[in-house]
């Protein structure tokens, strides 16, 4: 293509136009540069529920497969439902029936997990923030400390009515068998600690995002729709100029135009003046495969994979 201008000076025109790039390019491969230069030291994860797809357990939205296309047998009024507390008070048997399916023992961690697992190990990793509830990430092998169940977890349970604890354990018990998990001391529903849609996030949650995300100096977002709020807003607590990589099927997260650039802060920017935001468009575990082999981590990642998981 000819300019009147020539070409190399149209090309320092044209440099000086777009803004000065943090990532050296807005793909994989600027990551692995990013993280190879040492730049990285405090990397925080975002996971949903497309991180988890590959060991079995469908994600929520996408079309035909998701949880939320697929609750026929739950006989639910709309599909959210399922996490809500309302419902949960008159009709416990759905979300009780879920519970029992996705008990966490009954699915393998992915891949992608144990690559969360060795930016740990690499001393990289400065948390992981999940909305799943299948507890994978500690099934990895990743320490408690490193994670934020966001959306909570079968780790605990409580009676929705006076809020005594239960032993999660038995109510897993009582669920493996189709019964009703109620509270010894009155009687009302117990159910594990799941966020329902209208509960409080767990405090951890508020803490960890307040202190950590100004730290970070990566931002991974893995196999989420970042369409439930407060987590979605993560991605924009951090700062300015730190990178952030999302890897999905789907592109996600963006500002919706008719907001104004005014709103751009707290969602990716893949378009014009871009100068951070990198995207993977494809599955959680090829992106995360991709990236250890651009960071020639593939020896420890394999090995990782092969070996049972033992908690850091
Ligand atoms: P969604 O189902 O909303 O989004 C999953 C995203 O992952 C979609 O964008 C998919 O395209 C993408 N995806 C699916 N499989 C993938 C794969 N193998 N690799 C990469 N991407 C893939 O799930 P979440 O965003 O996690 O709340 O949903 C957020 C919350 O909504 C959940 O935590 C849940 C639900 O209501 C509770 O459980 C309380």
């Amino acid at each position: 293509m000819h300019h009147p201008i020539g070409e190399d000076e149209f090309e320092r025109y044209w440099d000086k136009l777009e803004p000065d790039k943090i990532l050296s390019s807005l793909d994989l491969h600027g990551v692995a540069k990013w993280i190879r230069s040492g730049k990285a030291n405090n990397i925080v994860v975002m996971v949903g529920a497309g991180m988890s797809v590959s060991s079995g357990i469908p994600d929520f939205r996408s079309p035909g497969t998701g949880l939320y296309d697929n609750l026929q047998k739950y006989d639910l009024p709309y599909p959210e439902a399922i996490f809500d507390l309302n419902h949960f008070q008159t009709k416990p048997g759905a979300f009780n029936l879920l519970a029992k399916e996705l008990y966490p023992g009954n699915f393998e961690a992915t891949p992608a997990h144990y690559f969360v697992r060795l930016l740990h190990e690499k001393g990289l990793l400065l948390r992981c923030f999940t909305q799943n509830i299948d507890s994978l990430e500690s099934q990895a092998g990743l320490s408690k400390d490193k994670i934020v169940a966001a959306h909570g977890n079968f780790d605990g349970a409580a009676c929705i009515k006076c809020g005594a604890h239960a032993d999660p354990e038995s109510v897993r018990q009582t669920l493996e068998l189709d019964g009703e998990p109620s509270c010894a001391k009155c009687g009302g529903l117990v159910k594990p600690n799941i966020v329902f849609f209208g509960e409080a996030l767990p405090e951890r949650f508020f803490t960890c995002a307040h202190n950590d995300m100004p730290k970070a100096d990566l931002l991974v977002v893995l196999g989420t729709s970042l369409t439930v709020h407060p987590f979605a807003g993560l991605v924009g607590q951090v700062s300015n100029d730190t990178p952030r990589l999302l890897i999905n099927r789907e592109m996600v997260g963006q500002a919706d135009p008719t907001f104004g650039p005014t709103f751009s802060g707290g969602f990716f920017n893949f378009g014009i003046g871009n100068t951070r935001d990198a995207l993977f468009l494809g599955d959680c575990d090829d992106g995360v495969q991709q990236l250890v082999d651009l960071l020639d981590w593939g020896l420890e990642f394999d090995a990782l994979l092969n070996k049972t998981s033992a908690t850091l």
